[in-house]
């Protein structure tokens, strides 16, 4: 029998909503809170047709779920389209001529559409969908930089019904391939180039190497951004600019039914074939319009920027669905936080008047690393609310966010979620919740999240275990795409009746979640299981360290090993003396047990392109062994040579 994952670290600091934040804010207290959520929990359909409601329906649904689980259908008989939802909408009022896209190019251009301007380029570009022979549930695959053209694509599928599947601009032309496959799309939306730390990406010329030999793909619309010559296959290339001069920007968003598949985005398993997650209309959007308004407090005045790509699902549900159904004003930058230097990201805090800014606790690792004297150039006091998603934040990272960039006074939602539950499930209301540094806090109005032991039975208070929903929620994937027997396995089959989210988690006495890894990343260290996330943060709670990774390796005498791989900041010099200080600190923090067996210095470590860290490639690296399995969605791959270097020197 396994044991649970133990816990050890604790974090006494409480951060309480400033009573100037609370006073407009959607909830307003921690009480309200309380009982909404238990009242939501109570009748979690009541409490979503009720949010429903505030979305334009064409047709009134029947039946707010069907669920025969594993699947789920929301909002039964109704129909509605995103697309209206998201714009036509806010064409009638006010909302008409407010900005709903501020776009800043890397090389500095800055593009703004309005409602109405966004609106008209939407009902061009679905006009050139349908001349291009795009049919309702099609499939179109669009690759993309963070241009506005990536966002009216996505826009114009959803207007006619076509299902937009995004793979990320910076992926190679094999991603491409795998996902063309998969999804059978026939059309491919693109760009000449876009811009990355000053140098152009040939995404065009990706798309070419993809489809060699492709015969399934019979148009790739091309965007002009980079301008730069790409070569255009007679018969199945066309420019986005060209066909444009041959439609007119009228066309109505066509009804569809609720659970009309709204799009498919891939994320790679650790091993195996990428898994395309299926999300449909009524519920998802019904599901991040909710959560954007009570969690990012959205108001009319707000000026709000998710740092997130399109390519990645807080792009999908963050950047676009979820706040323009709430007619928001949405910053989009296009390169990178260090382009042309560190302090990109505050400079347009500063320019453009952000308010909310909602990015990922790699990218505040990193900003950590670079140094706080460039935020400190810049006047940040428009921000008043702050956001991370994508990993644990480690209580450091999180104090430094809250201090460097909130000035002290700005709440931080530490929003927990998956490309699968589609919308956040796990977090703080800024206007509500106690914070504490680390914690994505509680579950959201009409989610029932648990934390229960191999057998299902739920835990403690401080005992860890595994992460769970039991209810099912509207945005929720509905399946794989063309996999339900995988869909079943890997979501429904580990624990009994519940979704089984392949996190670890314990809560602490007050209930509050803390996500302390991937359950694949468990170490077990003498009997003792220990989640990755917190001998990581334990680590970066030292003022050396900038970042670190923690895996297991084999040790015939405690099962598993320890093996730290550490960043120091750079005003540290790595040395033995070094390695040891941060043993004991580990110690010291959460026991002897944790101690790690060896300290690794590197230079970077083994990232995803959302910032994730490559555990599965470290435990090879520590391990002695050598690189195996799917490395495609790496970042940068002179990382792990350089790991694998100094391992062996
Ligand atoms: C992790 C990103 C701790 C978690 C939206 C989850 C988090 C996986 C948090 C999903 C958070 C995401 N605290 N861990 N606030 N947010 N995670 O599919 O392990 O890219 O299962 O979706 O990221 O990653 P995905």
């Amino acid at each position: 029998m396994k044991q649970n994952i133990e816990s050890h670290l604790e974090e006494k600091r409480v951060f309480k909503p400033s009573r100037e934040f609370t006073k407009k804010a959607h909830i307003q207290s921690f009480d309200d809170y309380k009982r909404l959520h238990a009242k939501s929990i109570k009748n979690p359909e009541k409490f979503w047709a009720s949010e429903a409601s505030n979305l334009l329906w064409q047709k009134k649904w029947k039946k707010v779920l069907d669920w025969k689980p594993p699947f789920a259908q929301w909002f039964v008989g109704g129909q509605l389209n995103a697309s209206e939802n998201c714009l036509d909408r806010h064409l009638n009022g006010p909302r008409r001529n407010k900005a709903a896209i501020i776009w800043e190019g890397e090389p500095g251009e800055r593009r703004t559409l309005t409602y109405h301007q966004l609106h008209r380029e939407v009902c061009v570009f679905a006009n050139i969908l349908k001349r291009n022979q795009v049919k309702k549930g099609d499939r179109v695959l669009i690759y993309m930089p963070l241009v506005p053209e990536a966002v009216i694509s996505m826009l114009a599928c959803a207007r006619i019904g076509a299902v937009h599947t995004i793979v990320f601009g910076g992926f190679s032309s094999d991603s491409i391939k795998d996902r063309i496959e998969d999804s059978g799309a026939k059309v491919v939306v693109t760009a000449d180039g876009g811009y990355r730390r000053g140098q152009t990406v040939t995404l065009k010329q990706n798309v070419d190497q993809a489809l060699k030999d492709n015969t399934q793909v019979k148009r790739v619309i091309v965007a002009k951004r980079a301008n730069i010559e790409v070569s255009i296959k007679e018969g199945r290339d066309v420019w986005w600019h060209r066909e444009a001069e041959y439609v007119n920007a009228d066309c109505p968003a066509i009804p569809l039914d609720s659970e009309h598949p709204l799009f498919i985005l891939y994320t790679s398993g650790s091993t195996g074939k990428p898994k395309g997650i299926l999300h449909t209309t009524g519920g998802y959007l019904t599901g991040t319009a909710t959560t954007s308004k009570y969690i990012f407090d959205l108001k009319e005045e707000d000026v709000y920027w998710c740092t997130a790509d399109v390519g990645w699902i807080t792009g999908h549900s963050y950047l676009v669905y979820g706040p323009l159904a709430n007619g928001a004003t949405c910053v989009l930058y296009e390169g990178a936080p260090n382009w042309p230097e560190p302090d990109r990201f505050w400079k347009i805090i500063e320019e453009l008047g952000v308010t909310i800014l909602y990015t990922a606790p790699t990218a505040i690792r990193a900003f950590m690393k670079w140094g706080d004297e460039w935020p400190k150039k810049h006047n940040l006091s428009s921000l008043r609310l702050l956001g991370t998603v994508g990993e644990p934040i480690n209580p450091e990272a999180w104090m430094w966010y809250h201090t460097n960039i909130g000035g002290g006074r700005c709440p931080i939602v530490d929003t927990w979620w998956q490309t699968e539950t589609g919308m956040i499930l796990i977090t703080p209301l800024p206007g509500a919740t106690p914070l504490k540094p680390g914690t994505a806090t509680l579950p959201f109005f009409g989610v029932d999240a648990a934390i229960v032991d191999d057998h299902g039975k739920e835990v403690g208070p401080n005992e860890g275990g595994k992460l769970v929903i039991r209810n099912p929620w509207p945005a929720m994937l509905r399946t794989i795409y063309g996999d339900k027997p995988r869909y079943k396995k890997q979501y429904w089959s580990e624990v009994k009746g519940c979704y089984f989210t392949g996190d670890g988690a314990r809560r602490d006495k007050d209930g509050y979640f803390w996500i302390v890894g991937r359950i694949d990343d468990v170490l077990n260290v003498a009997g003792h299981r220990l989640g990755t996330a917190e001998v990581e943060s334990a680590l970066v709670g030292h003022p050396s360290v900038a970042e670190s990774a923690v895996v297991g390796r084999p040790d015939e005498i405690k099962g598993q090993g320890v093996v730290a791989f550490v960043v120091l900041r750079e005003t540290h010099k790595p040395s033995k003396d070094l390695a040891e200080v941060l043993r004991k600190h580990v110690g010291n923090a959460i026991g002897p047990i944790a101690k790690p067996d060896e300290i690794r210095f590197a230079e970077a470590l083994p990232k995803t392109r959302s910032g994730k860290i490559m555990r599965r490639l470290l435990k090879q690296i520590a391990s002695g062994a050598t690189i195996t399995g799917d490395t495609t969605t790496l970042e940068d791959f002179s990382v792990l040579t350089r790991l694998t270097k100094s391992a062996d020197e």
